[in-house]
């Protein structure tokens, strides 16, 4: 355990985190779970979550990692004992669940970017209707899935860990100019107003719709990345003197920013574009119905090219710095459990998740469902691991973060928090979550 190797700067951990945190959760995940209504509720529920369930988790889950210096898979027993070994295998099955059908939405991106590159996104709303299900299915969905599987286990099995920091580095205030130029552009055109009134408009029934507190505990755990191991991963090389809490909130932060502006992206084109029959009730198309045939329509020539290219290569880097930290969960697990070397624990994972993936690939209707599933999982499994670090290893939590320098007073308050505020949150907003579920596979 001694002589593993580091992140090279207290940057280089950041910087990987905020990647695993910033991807495709942002634009699709947003899009996708605000265009099913909630308005201003859903948004407020979502901060509130990310504040009070998954920023204090999301520490707990660093800890994990450093304090144990174990894989996901091994960590909950090294941490907690031998009833908290099935939380490691937890970890495992909804990392390779979630990536089945994160690179499927990966593959979505990276069409995208093809047809950017070869200036056919589509210009009028007839071709924008027929976009979606046309990048979504058959052929050119299972390419964009074994391509970008593909990719994300190459960079893995290299451990071109410094090449993907230095990536993140550029690549993510790159995005976040983007985003924002994007925002202050839709601003502008007539007719934004209404997307704003869409995502934003109030209605103080919705903050107790199970229908939006669902979306927004999903959309908040998503989105941040915790609850399965994947920070966790991360965390076992993060110096003993880092001090946790702070990055953790500059993750968090940056995270919640970037989806936020990306919905001031995607709802003002909804409405500029008058889209607004294409997302209808709510779908899983938004992002992709949208931006394309936004992007080709706002500025044409060169110009028009270049940013929509720029932007939809930003959009798959961001998505490869989130897979790749999804794929550490089980590639780190085989080589700590089985002692294979790194490049046969990522080509054995990927197989594996290819040929779970395919059915998401090929039918969209199905991955809707995987993911509902995974969320679900997800927060159960972050529902455990606040048990685990709030109620059974309080001591180490506590020893770990005043260590590293955080003052003893805030250590222990954090852990208050995460023992009185977020482990019942958790459980409320997990009952809503399978009461949801269950209801919509009803009807
Ligand atoms: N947060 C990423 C996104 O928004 C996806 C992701 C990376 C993730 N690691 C995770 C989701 C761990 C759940 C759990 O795209």
């Amino acid at each position: 355990m001694g002589n593993k190797e580091r992140w090279g700067s207290g940057l280089g951990f950041i910087l990987a985190s905020a990647g695993s945190a910033v991807g495709l959760g942002n634009l699709w995940g947003f899009a996708y779970r605000a265009s099913q209504g909630g308005g201003g509720a859903f948004v407020l529920l979502y901060i509130f979550i990310v504040l009070v369930v998954c920023l204090p988790l999301l520490i707990a889950e660093m800890v994990v990692g450093r304090s144990t210096g174990n894989s996901p898979l091994i960590a909950p027993f090294t941490a907690g004992g031998k009833k908290w070994a099935p939380l490691g295998w937890l970890f495992l099955v909804v990392s390779v669940g979630i990536l089945s059908y994160y690179v499927v939405l990966m593959g979505y991106a990276g069409t995208t970017l093809l047809h950017a590159i070869f200036g056919d996104l589509p210009l009028d709303k007839a071709a924008a209707s027929k976009y979606f299900p046309s990048i979504s299915s058959g052929s050119v969905s299972l390419r964009g899935q074994l391509l970008s599987l593909a990719l994300t286990g190459g960079v893995v099995a290299a451990g071109i860990r410094a090449g993907i920091e230095r990536l993140t580095k550029w690549g993510m205030p790159l995005l976040f100019l983007m985003l924002i130029g994007l925002a202050i552009w839709t601003s502008t055109q007539p007719n934004a107003q209404e997307g704003y009134a869409f995502l934003f408009g109030w209605d103080s029934s919705k903050l107790t719709d199970p229908k939006t507190i669902s979306n927004a505990f999903k959309q908040a755990f998503f989105s941040v990345g915790t609850g399965i191991g994947a920070i966790l991963a991360y965390s076992i090389y993060l110096e003993r003197k880092s001090p946790i809490p702070g990055e953790a909130v500059a993750v968090v932060t940056l995270d919640t920013a970037v989806g936020l502006i990306a919905g001031c992206v995607t709802f003002p084109l909804v409405a500029i574009l008058g889209l607004g029959d294409l997302v209808g009730e709510g779908s899983v198309g938004t992002l992709f119905s949208t931006l394309p045939h936004g992007l080709a329509m706002s500025s044409l020539g060169l110009a028009g090219w270049l940013v929509s290219v720029c932007f939809f290569g930003l959009v798959y880097i961001a998505a490869i710095t989130s897979a790749i930290s999804l794929l550490e969960v089980p590639v780190s697990s085989l080589i700590d459990q089985i002692g294979w070397k790194r490049p046969k624990a990522v080509w054995f994972s990927i197989a594996l998740i290819a040929l779970i993936g395919m059915p998401s690939a090929l039918d969209v209707g199905f991955l809707v469902k995987v993911d509902s599933i995974m969320n679900a999982l997800l927060i159960t499994s972050g529902m455990i691991l606040a048990l685990l670090v709030g109620w059974s290893i309080p001591k180490i939590f506590i020893n770990d973060l005043t260590t590293a320098g955080t003052p003893k007073a805030r250590a222990t308050s954090l852990l208050w928090t995460l023992r009185w505020i977020t482990t019942p949150a958790i459980a409320i907003g997990l009952v809503v979550v399978i009461e949801e579920t269950i209801r919509s596979w009803l009807t």
